[in-house]
């Protein structure tokens, strides 16, 4: 079948009224809206007090926070508000280009470093989710940024600063994580090989009937940790103990979660909890996660300090890029990939 010429829900939005028959859900699997919860949220750490006298009681919080949530926001996370500012509004201008600049830009095959594309994989998945994104990869920057989009003009400039920063975020929550397992601090880093860091921005129109789709259906993060930047729009929810949440956007914090891998290096101590993105009616929402992971080569397993008679190992050892490449090829579903390499 030839690709279709406007395959982004960007521009097929202005001339419809109702959902495409491709975008709708089934009953038993649409977002039932009205049974959200709306009146509690995910804890919010202040990392302000990460590196003082308070150090020891900022990594029980976040020790709890990975236990019974898999989630969390932080503020006073040093990433420069101006930094955020114009990473927000320069996602905002990349995806109001016209079509044909934009289109510059679009593939649909999830093993190329940088593109835009629709959905999440359109060449497995049977229902399409109501989502535009663009991908980059960001780490070495040096590798990469020669491939991402020239326009807007300071797209580049802006959008490596951004990533510059995240990676800072992201290492000195891995740090905390590490110290919050009770292992060494650079147990993380340490075992994810050269690391890996990649960018979506993900784009969510407006949507004539959110209540029969998603911008995204329920799904675990497959890479390490995610630092999620979003709009002032909310859409994020999280499964909490059967109920969605959801997360409403606070300015300037981000969301962290965690990946399936921290679930494997954890040994199951810490666990990679499903979320989804919604859509509505009448505001365009625009959502930003860096995605930290292993570098493709990196062997990924339980930590040895947490293996004991007890607790035997509940995975196998295993290559990022086999994991990598069983989650896309697989399609975004509540079923873990993680079933697929345990022991
Ligand atoms: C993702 C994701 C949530 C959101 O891109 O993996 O979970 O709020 N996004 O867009
Ligand atoms: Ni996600």
């Amino acid at each position: 079948m030839a690709a279709p010429t406007k395959p982004l829900v960007s521009d097929l939005v202005s001339s419809i009224s109702s959902l495409p028959a491709n975008y709708v859900r089934p009953d038993c699997d649409r977002p039932n809206l009205s049974e959200v919860t709306l009146d509690y949220s995910i804890p919010l750490i202040d990392l302000q007090g990460l590196h003082g006298p308070d150090h020891s009681k900022v990594i029980k919080e976040i020790a709890e926070a990975c236990k019974y949530y898999g989630f969390f926001q932080v503020k006073n996370h040093g990433v420069p508000k101006e930094v955020i500012d114009k990473m927000l509004s320069i996602s905002r201008e990349f995806f109001h280009l016209p079509v044909s600049e934009r289109m510059k830009n679009y593939s649909d095959d999830p093993m190329k470093m940088t593109r835009l594309s629709t959905s999440f994989n359109v060449k497995t998945e049977k229902v399409s989710n109501w989502r535009d994104y663009l991908r980059l990869h960001c780490f070495p920057l040096e590798d990469y940024i020669h491939e991402w989009p020239t326009n807007p003009p300071s797209f580049r400039e802006d959008v490596g600063k951004y990533c510059k920063n995240a990676r800072e975020l992201a290492l000195r929550l891995l740090d905390a994580i590490s110290e919050s397992l009770g292992l060494e601090r650079d147990y993380m880093n340490s075992a994810l090989g050269k690391h890996g860091q990649h960018l979506a921005i993900n784009f969510y129109p407006p949507c004539p009937q959110p209540e029969l789709t998603y911008g995204l259906p329920g799904h675990a993060d497959p890479n390490v940790i995610t630092i999620l930047l979003q709009d002032d729009v909310p859409g994020l929810q999280v499964l909490k103990e059967g109920k969605w949440i959801a997360v409403n956007p606070i300015p300037y914090t981000f969301i962290v979660n965690l990946g399936d891998q921290i679930q494997v290096l954890s040994n199951d101590c810490y666990k990679s909890v499903l979320h989804r993105a919604v859509v509505n009616c009448s505001k365009e929402r625009i959502s930003i996660p860096t995605f930290y992971c292993p570098s493709p080569d990196a062997v990924i397993g339980p930590a040895p300090q947490l293996i004991d008679d007890d607790h035997p190992p509940l995975y196998r050892n295993y290559s990022y890029s086999e994991y990598y490449q069983k989650f896309w090829n697989r399609g975004l579903n509540s079923e873990t990939c993680l079933d697929m390499f345990k022991n």
